[in-house]
């Protein structure tokens, strides 16, 4: 963990990357405790474009009034190519120095930390870092904000589908959100049922899938969901639908939840974990700690090195996938 000297006197916050429900509450923990300490709090538009372009404006109280309950981010967000060059960060770098920032709240994911960790080594601007992801794929932390709403908003979408599947026997193949991870299709499956779970981790196949489903029916099963990560091998739900009824001659519906999983009032579990790491966040600057993400140990907040975040990925429980196998039988 690095430690700067400066007395600081200005904070700016941002979002960055995928938005999240619980970056709003977020935000406005860094605004309202930063004030309480005294400090002036900027918000920066659109993440790291934000300081590409100077968009960076002072944050006021009243600013902060009616968000806790709203998904997205006020302060918007993006992902920035020119920012991944050291010039683009030289840049922002400058545009920071001239706006009197003297250090950063940076609420995304990991792409966002590496950029973080990139303007301390380089620039000298300190940071610390709040997981604001619905992936929950954070080295360094058991929650990261976003991720509850998700399962909740993906949860709610499978208990109806499970309805019309019951209705109809029919197989449903429901694709949820998670491009490099298993988490929200894990405790999803768990959480609704699901007779198997397909992870970017690749812990299943098509031949075991078909199997349970052959055996479900032969116990007297009339209707199967299987929930897929958008990530998972062999492709999207779509493919996995037609190497299923390859296999087996099953047909199955698709239905892709999509965006809506990234959207939607945060949960009170979302908003008060983002509320307790984006305070954490301006307590870590004012004690002179930066290069840092704030994470979760069970309830305890913690302290993770920002290099150690950026090079690590965090894996889908397989516990949790054998649990929701034995469970849906
Ligand atoms: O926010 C994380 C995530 O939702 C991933 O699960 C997904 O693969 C990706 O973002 C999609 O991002 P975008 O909609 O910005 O292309």
């Amino acid at each position: 963990m690095a430690q700067f000297q400066k007395q600081i006197r200005r904070i700016g916050v941002f979002t960055s990357g995928g938005d999240a429900p619980g970056m709003n509450a977020a935000i406005r923990a860094v605004v309202r405790v930063g004030i309480a300490q005294k400090l002036e709090v900027y918000g920066i538009h659109a993440g790291y474009l934000g300081m590409l372009e100077n968009n960076i404006q002072p944050l006021q109280l009243r600013d902060m009034a009616n968000i806790i309950q709203r998904g997205g981010t006020v302060l918007k967000t993006a992902r920035s190519t020119e920012f991944m060059k050291p010039e683009g960060r030289e840049k922002a770098a400058q545009n920071l120095r001239a706006a009197g920032i003297d250090a950063l709240v940076c609420i995304g994911g990991d792409g966002s930390f590496r950029g973080a960790h990139a303007l301390w080594e380089e620039q000298q601007i300190p940071a610390v870092g709040v997981p604001g992801t619905i992936d929950n794929d954070i080295f360094g932390s058991d929650k990261t904000i976003g991720f509850d709403t998700a399962v909740n908003t993906a949860l709610d979408a499978i208990d109806r589908i499970r309805d019309t599947a019951a209705s109809h026997d029919r197989l449903f193949i429901v694709e949820v959100m998670g491009r490099n991870s298993g988490f929200i299709a894990s405790h999803v499956g768990l959480a609704g049922g699901a007779e198997e779970i397909f992870t970017p981790e690749g812990n299943t196949t098509v031949e075991k899938a078909v199997d349970r489903i052959k055996d479900a029916i032969s116990r007297g099963k009339t209707s199967s969901i299987l929930i897929t990560a958008e990530g998972q091998k062999p492709g999207r739900a779509y493919d996995l639908a037609d190497a299923i009824r390859k296999k087996s001659g099953m047909d199955a519906k698709v239905c892709i939840l999509g965006h809506q999983q990234r959207g939607g009032s945060p949960t009170a579990a979302d908003r008060i974990l983002a509320s307790r790491m984006g305070a954490a966040a301006v307590d870590a600057l004012l004690k002179g700690y930066c290069d840092i993400m704030i994470g979760t140990e069970g309830e305890r907040l913690v302290q993770v090195p920002l290099d150690l975040v950026a090079k690590h990925e965090r894996k889908t429980q397989i516990d949790l996938l054998s649990l929701a196998n034995i469970l849906a039988t």
